[in-house]
């Protein structure tokens, strides 16, 4: 794993989009993944930018969104469809047809589920997935005990997740108790990852995920087995990493090399 530690949230969304942006560029036709939440607002808005700005083209990308909540329809506000729209897709020239978010309200989960996993392979697979992380060490929604190897399914949250979201519902009630989630060995086969966090209260399961064991109890973790991630923090998500000095160091060495 490449650790960049960056001065504030600003920099950590710049530096994560401009992975994302090269591979458009380098491209036209990339398979994106992206995550929602807060994490990588900035980095949306930031390839707003690019696009707005300078023209990047995503005319020719496909996208797949890591997870949806189970029982929300596209359409609900709060439904991770929504968030994709309100937050990129409207703002960039993306056909919505090549834009694909899992359905939280098919008929029959397990065979969307089989269907979505197809579709990403029939597409090449992933080339850049974005990821966040939960404050108790997930990735989409692989919530601590979910196999390493798991693939596209429902999931049901933990307390804490659950505790984590109510922010984006009116009531706590309200906040749905199961997901449809890419699996970890879904995630593990995009061909790079970037991971951006943010936060204080990210820094046990960042530094666990990065310096602790491979672990189901902590499913960012496995992205240790993957042999191109990188991770963009601020300060305080890096408050707990014991190696900081040395990511410090690489990225000071691998800056005079470039
Ligand atoms: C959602 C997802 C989750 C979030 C995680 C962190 O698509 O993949 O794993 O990345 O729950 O959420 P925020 O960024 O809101 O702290």
């Amino acid at each position: 794993m490449e650790v960049t530690i960056c001065t504030d949230y600003a920099e950590v969304s710049r530096l994560a989009a401009g992975i994302v942006a090269d591979m458009v560029r380098a491209m036209p036709d990339a398979v994106l993944g992206f995550a929602t939440g807060s994490s990588p607002l900035g980095l949306y808005k930031e390839l707003i930018r690019l696009h707005k700005e300078e023209g990047l083209d995503f005319s020719g990308i496909t996208t797949f969104n890591l997870d949806e909540y189970y029982g929300l329809d596209g359409d609900h506000p709060q439904s991770y469809r929504s968030f994709m729209n309100e937050n990129l897709f409207n703002h960039i020239n993306v056909p919505m047809e090549q834009t694909h978010v899992p359905s939280g309200t098919a008929e029959d989960w397990l065979e969307a589920c089989e269907a979505y996993e197809d579709l990403i392979e029939d597409m090449g697979g992933i080339d850049v997935q974005v990821l966040g992380i939960g404050s108790d060490g997930h990735i989409a929604f692989n919530e601590p005990g979910s196999s390493l190897g798991s693939r596209t399914r429902r999931v049901y949250l933990t307390q804490q997740t659950i505790e984590d979201n109510a922010r984006f519902f009116e009531r706590r009630e309200d906040v749905p108790t199961s997901a449809i989630s890419m699996g970890v060995g879904t995630i593990l086969e995009a061909a790079t990852c970037v991971m951006v966090v943010s936060g204080a209260n990210k820094a046990p399961a960042l530094a666990a995920a990065i310096e602790g064991p491979v672990t189901a109890m902590n499913t960012a973790s496995a992205l240790q087995w993957h042999p191109d991630t990188w991770v963009f923090c601020d300060e305080a998500a890096a408050a707990d990493l014991e190696m900081r000095d040395y990511y410090n160091w690489i990225r000071k060495q691998r800056e005079a090399d470039s």
